[in-house]
């Protein structure tokens, strides 16, 4: 197969040397095409050597064999990482300056961007709005993570890493329709102590499991992305500041939806990997709260029902340090300063489209339940989900059991279900409203 990789100016280009040696390594013919600045930081040398194939920047070489549109052409994938901030800007305004982008222009490929660049970059409305462009034309996106940046700080903007980047592009060759797959997050959160090996892998392999589909289950053909697990925000590389949601009930209504027939999509959260392993959904594995924010909307701009089990952290740690913070230097008290997360239950609600189903939960560990209730009302009417599934935690309830007890409330704050079982039951009593809904 022949792959171009784009290679554009930022630090993460030397790591862009590992997606090249990995794809040669696995037989492909590949074409490396670094902008002018990609070559401050990684030599042409290097490049022509590990790709074993001639490297060029410029759109006037090999004009004979109009090399400008020739590559885009033969290309059966293309792959840019790292890409900068001024590249995806560049992409989504489809500049063709350069050999890169004269090959973006060219090429009917399926396209897979590894962004890499600072939180605050990563996070400009400028920035988000090229990404949600480049996603609408279907360019696919790889991370980026949380993890330690140049210099001293951490935080998301993190290149993926590249075997990752390189799994998930080889798996959108495999489901060009598929959605983007979120970077797993070796750098942020599996160095903070988290068991994050067996996720990462459900991250990158995708559809699991041997579940033959239920063609003529209620949900047949129908796209349900599900978030699922706990964020987990990191202060530094071995500490974060977490929950302990489990995953299960997420989980349970993932495979639930499979056996009636959705495409699922399961955003999740450090999720346990043994609780995934043979399902019949895509797996995306998400760190961080900004991380599933990324993978929820991707997916979401494809689903026709989202159902938001995870429980995202509101707040993240302002700063994440790139090394571990040291106790003598706190003293007595420490003190962690959080920023707000994104609401991305009310980010999916506000951008939902016509007949999409939205589905919240609210973890309550009021014991009372119309006082439960009382609060649902509250969250509901605050973020009008389609439905809004309450259910009771405590120190002993709800999170890491099987069991689990619900009251479901639509908009205009009436309780349409009540139920209680385990978490499986539950699921189904949630799916029967949704199929419901989209009647
Ligand atoms: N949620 C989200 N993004 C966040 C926080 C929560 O999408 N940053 C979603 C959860 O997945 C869940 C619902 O919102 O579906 C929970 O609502 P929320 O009001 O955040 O509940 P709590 O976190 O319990 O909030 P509070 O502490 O205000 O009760």
């Amino acid at each position: 197969m022949t792959v171009v990789v784009g290679i554009t100016g930022g630090i993460a280009a030397y790591k862009a040397v590992g997606v090249v040696r990995d794809l040669v390594k696995r037989g492909h013919d590949v074409h490396v095409v670094p902008t002018e600045g990609a070559l401050r930081f990684v030599g042409l040398p290097t490049l022509e050597a590990l790709s074993r194939n001639p490297v060029t920047t410029s759109v006037f070489d090999d004009v004979a064999e109009v090399r400008h549109v020739a590559l885009g052409r033969r290309a059966d994938l293309v792959v840019v990482a790292p890409a900068t901030a001024d590249a995806l800007a560049r992409m989504a305004a489809g500049l063709a300056g350069d050999l890169l982008g004269t090959t973006l222009l060219a090429t009917e490929a399926p396209v897979v961007v590894a962004p890499a660049m600072h939180p605050q970059m990563w996070e400009h409305p400028a920035t988000r709005a090229n990404v949600a462009t480049l996603r609408d034309r279907g360019v696919h996106l790889v991370g980026p993570v949380v993890g330690a940046l140049t210099g001293d700080d951490a935080g998301i903007g993190r290149m993926a890493e590249p075997e990752d980047i390189v799994t998930a592009a080889l798996a959108v060759l495999d489901d060009p329709a598929g959605t983007d797959r979120a970077g797993t997050d070796r750098a942020g959160t599996e160095r903070a102590g988290t068991d994050r090996a067996g996720a990462e892998r459900a991250g990158t392999t995708g559809v699991a499991g041997t579940g033959a589909r239920g063609e003529l289950g209620d949900l047949a053909g129908v796209r349900v992305v599900v978030s699922a697990g706990g964020t987990r925000e990191p202060f530094d590389p071995v500490r974060f500041v977490g929950n302990r949601s489990s995953g299960r009930q997420g989980i349970a209504i993932a495979a639930d939806a499979a056996r009636r027939g959705a495409e699922v999509t399961l955003v999740s959260a450090n999720v346990e990997a043994s609780l995934t392993a043979g399902l019949d959904v895509r797996v995306v594995a998400v760190g961080s709260a900004l991380e599933l924010a990324d993978a929820v909307h991707a997916a979401a701009a494809e689903a026709d029902v989202v159902v938001m089990t995870a429980a995202v952290a509101d707040y993240r740690p302002r700063e994440v340090r790139a090394e571990k913070l040291k106790k003598e230097a706190q003293g007595e008290t420490m003190t962690l300063e959080l920023v707000k997360n994104p609401d991305v239950l009310a980010d999916l609600v506000a951008a939902r489209r016509t007949g999409q189903i939205i589905v919240g939960f609210a973890a309550e560990t009021e014991p009372d339940r119309d006082s439960r209730i009382a609060l649902g009302r509250a969250k509901i009417a605050r973020k009008p989900a389609d439905l809004l599934v309450v259910n009771h935690v405590g120190w002993s309830s709800g999170f890491e059991r099987e069991e689990n007890a619900i009251e479901v409330l639509v908009p205009g704050g009436d309780v349409v279900r009540e139920a209680s079982g385990s978490k499986a039951e539950v699921a189904a009593v949630v799916l029967d409203l949704v199929a419901t809904a989209l009647t």
